[in-house]
């Protein structure tokens, strides 16, 4: 696995740096609670997109481009072109919300999501959590904390008495496959969660309280989660990898599980799609 051309202490800086500015959007979330009264509009007609999702973007891109002014940036509000992300040695990726449909619902699974890789792999992940108090750090090769504590996956071997969670995409003309995925899925593991964030979804993998997830997500969804699950012992692997992007910029059919049931959870949604 290729490692940061950044120091350790450079990676450090940026990971105080992260949690630093998580926890400032967390209480950009809970004020515009507080206060109510923030916009909902939609992207593509079907994405819902708030006015709050838009100024902690702003808020997180402006505040590391002050402090890192070398560093590149992709976010889901402002900066959406992924090219070159394989080759950049310093690119932050962001999502100002995830679960923005829990956020606007007043629902607490919702989180701010803020990776850092070099050269496709992610080297930091900080997933704050504002409303249920949970915030998720790791450094590449230095094990995964939630609330400053080790966090370890759940080292279940079996996939009967496991709980798995997944989420369906906005678009919903695709349906029905994953519709199919649920029905084979279901009497074989213990339960199904839809929690509606990708982000903490993850993570919650990490802390041992799911078991497994799996979904087709988009960048900045899972880029500072999945190193976050890895460093808490996870396996990740996608049901059909891509020949030519990288396991970390891959966005397809994601499986993320404690190792003892990745391939029993593979082969039972390679089952549900007739593969
Ligand atoms: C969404 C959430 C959800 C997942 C969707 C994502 P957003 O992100 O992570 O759990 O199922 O695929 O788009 O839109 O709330 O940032
Ligand atoms: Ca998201
Ligand atoms: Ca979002």
């Amino acid at each position: 696995m290729s490692s940061s051309p950044l120091s350790h202490e450079a990676l450090q800086h940026r990971l105080r740096f992260a949690e630093k500015i998580a926890l400032q959007a967390g209480q950009m979330m809970k004020q515009a609670r507080v206060d109510g009264g923030f916009e909902r509009n939609y992207k593509n007609h079907q994405e819902l997109v708030t006015s709050t999702d838009k100024e902690i973007d702003n808020f997180l891109c402006s505040q590391l481009q002050a402090a890192f002014p070398d560093d590149r940036i992709l976010s889901e509000e402002n900066i959406t072109d992924t090219q070159g992300a394989a080759e950049a040695p310093a690119l932050w990726i962001l999502d100002p919300i995830d679960g923005t449909v829990n956020f606007a619902h007043g629902q607490p699974h919702v989180a701010v999501s803020i990776g850092f890789y070099s050269h496709g792999v992610p080297q930091i992940g900080v997933v704050h959590a504002p409303f249920l108090e949970e915030s998720f750090s790791a450094i590449r090769g230095q094990g995964a904390y939630r609330n400053n504590q080790p966090i370890h996956v759940s080292g279940l071997t079996h996939l009967r008495p496991a709980l798995i969670a997944s989420g369906f995409p906005y678009d919903k003309t695709q349906l029905a496959p994953l519709i199919n995925r649920l029905a084979v899925l279901l009497p074989q593991c213990q339960d199904l969660r839809r929690c509606g964030s990708a982000a903490l979804d993850i993570c919650h993998v990490a802390d041992g309280s799911l078991d497994g997830y799996y979904e087709s997500l988009s960048l900045w969804d899972f880029a500072a989660a999945v190193l976050i699950a890895e460093e808490a012992g996870a396996q990740l692997s996608h049901l059909y990898p891509s020949d030519f992007v990288g396991l970390y910029l891959d966005t397809r059919d994601w499986i993320i599980t404690t190792p003892g049931i990745h391939h029993e959870l593979k082969q039972c949604l390679l089952d549900a799609d007739g593969d």
